[in-house]
């Protein structure tokens, strides 16, 4: 019988500091009207000294689980896009199936920068349709601050830290139960272009330079490839699907800045008032974003059983993609 993946619980965690655009002023040449006129973004959270991004996947995982209604000890894959781990090895994600005290399975990090969350997602979702797992925690968990070069104008104002968290789970479907109809994850769409590394990079690696290193970004090309590559991602999902923009109930999009989710909505002809925007509250939170935004929409009601939810996002690589779920 057909395995259809759901998803089963959501949720999410920023840290308690807030920095708003107006504490970035004191330290650099900026104002808050700059920052909200060219990105959206009113706050970011911020990681407490010794808080990990460990810490805030475990959050937000429990949260997911807890509103799973299951115990962590059946999660037997843990999967944490994100590109700022505790460690350079091992992976956050081991730390996160010690926390949760899980000893079943397996857990591993995977690095597609903003696109961390949905490449996780397409991940799971195939191990889960092949049969090989049968409930998977995806987890985007970030700790931008520490990648940020704070005297930095250009970057510094754009990126938070969060997290966010799904489970999924394996259920069998009746063969009638197939197309754009049925419940769970529809499709999910990857796409990568090395030719575009230098866009947006860390200036720094273990083998690069034995340091981090900071963000380092050409704003005005991401911003041009974004919308264009989150636009083309979203008709490739919805013709997959032999689906239209009309069916979309939500877009739950990487929160990465309110013109690029502007200029993408635009060429997708959807009204705003079908796009959950949460980027004014935490920034660009890197692969945090789509689950942050997501949980939002579940808590607060907007998501419904039934409806069409279509999820994208665009990072450093470049990479990006989509995913439909049918809630
Ligand atoms: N405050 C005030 N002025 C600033 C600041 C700042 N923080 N930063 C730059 N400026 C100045 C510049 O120095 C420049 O001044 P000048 O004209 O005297 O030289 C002026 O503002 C315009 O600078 P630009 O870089 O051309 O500004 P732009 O309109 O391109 O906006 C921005 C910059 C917001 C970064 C834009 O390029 C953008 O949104 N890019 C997308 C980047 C993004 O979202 N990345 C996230 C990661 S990728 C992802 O998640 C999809």
């Amino acid at each position: 019988m057909p395995i259809t993946t759901q998803i089963i619980g959501t949720g999410s965690y920023l840290p308690e500091k807030i920095v708003t655009n107006d504490d970035l002023a004191k330290t650099i040449d900026t104002s808050d009207e700059w920052i909200r006129e060219r990105t959206g973004i009113g706050q970011r959270h911020i990681a407490a000294e010794g808080e990990l991004t460990s810490d805030l996947a475990f959050h937000a995982a429990s949260r997911a689980i807890e509103a799973a209604g299951i115990v962590a000890q059946e999660v037997d894959l843990i999967i944490i896009g994100t590109t700022t781990p505790d460690h350079t090895f091992p992976a956050t994600a081991a730390r996160l199936q010690a926390m949760l005290n899980t000893g079943n399975g397996f857990a591993f990090d995977l690095q597609a920068v903003c696109s961390g969350f949905i490449y996780g997602l397409s991940v799971a979702d195939n191990f889960i349709r092949m049969g090989q797992v049968k409930t998977a925690l995806v987890v985007g968990a970030e700790t931008m601050s520490r990648l940020i070069d704070w005297q930095d104008r250009t970057t510094c104002f754009l990126f938070g830290d969060g997290a966010g968290a799904v489970v999924l789970r394996g259920e069998e479907t009746g063969d009638d139960d197939q197309g754009a109809a049925k419940r769970g994850i529809l499709s999910t769409h990857l796409h990568s272009n090395g030719h575009l590394y230098d866009l947006l990079h860390a200036s720094g690696g273990p083998s690069w330079t034995q340091t981090a290193g900071h963000i380092r970004m050409q704003g005005r090309e991401v911003f041009r490839h974004a919308v264009t590559n989150l636009a083309s991602v979203v008709d490739e999902a919805l013709e997959a699907n032999g689906l239209s923009y009309d069916d979309i109930d939500w877009l739950v999009p990487h929160q990465a800045n309110q013109r690029i989710l502007d200029g993408t909505t635009r060429k997708l002809r959807l009204p705003k008032s079908r796009v959950v925007v949460t980027i004014a509250e935490h920034a660009n939170t890197s692969a945090a974003s789509v689950p942050l935004a997501l949980d939002t929409a579940v808590r607060d009601g907007r998501i419904k059983p039934g409806q069409l939810i279509l999820m994208e996002a665009m990072g450093g690589g470049l990479t990006w993609g989509a995913g439909l779920v049918r809630w």
